[in-house]
């Protein structure tokens, strides 16, 4: 069936069964790859998503329940040209090994730092805690959304 779903700003149609993994219509319907598929269970966080202010993990929800939502992916984050500052943090940081959870991160920290540009360690810890990051970079991914969040501020 033609769905129509709201991502970075634009209205999509995407021809899908109504029960196919938001994660699978972004990838294979829109050719937006940036969004990862890790475990496709809902419990690595790879595929994180914005929907509403709020990161979602887009394995995890059908296409059909997000119509009407707005939908942000990695891809609307930043450009080369003009980049986010948690991707510069991201990147100052050395806060990726493979990066494969990289993006996922991205957009859970994009959505604390939408609500709250002055986290804790804590508040970073628990808004990470739906995703992995196998390569074990934690340390440098929180130095990195603490820096953003500076930039954030104002403060560098
Ligand atoms: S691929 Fe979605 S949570 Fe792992
Ligand atoms: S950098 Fe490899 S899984 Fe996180």
């Amino acid at each position: 069936m033609a769905l129509t779903i709201h991502v970075n700003g634009k209205p999509r149609e995407v021809q899908a069964d109504a029960e196919t993994p938001l994660l699978y219509a972004l990838r294979n319907d829109l050719g937006l790859i940036g969004s990862r598929y890790g475990c496709g269970l809902g419990q690595c966080g790879a595929c994180t998503v914005i929907i509403d202010g709020k990161p979602v993990q887009s394995c995890d929800v059908p296409v059909s329940a997000v119509v009407g939502k707005q939908i942000t992916t990695v891809e609307a984050l930043g450009t080369d040209a003009a980049m986010h500052p948690l991707q510069q943090a991201f990147i100052a940081e050395q806060a990726a090994q493979c990066g494969y959870c990289s993006s996922g991160i991205l957009m859970s920290a994009k959505a604390l730092l939408d609500v709250n540009n002055n986290p804790s360690d804590a508040e970073i810890r628990k808004a990470l805690q739906g995703n992995l990051c196998r390569c074990g970079t934690h340390s440098r991914i929180l130095r990195a959304i603490k820096r953003a969040a500076k930039e954030l501020r104002g403060e560098q």
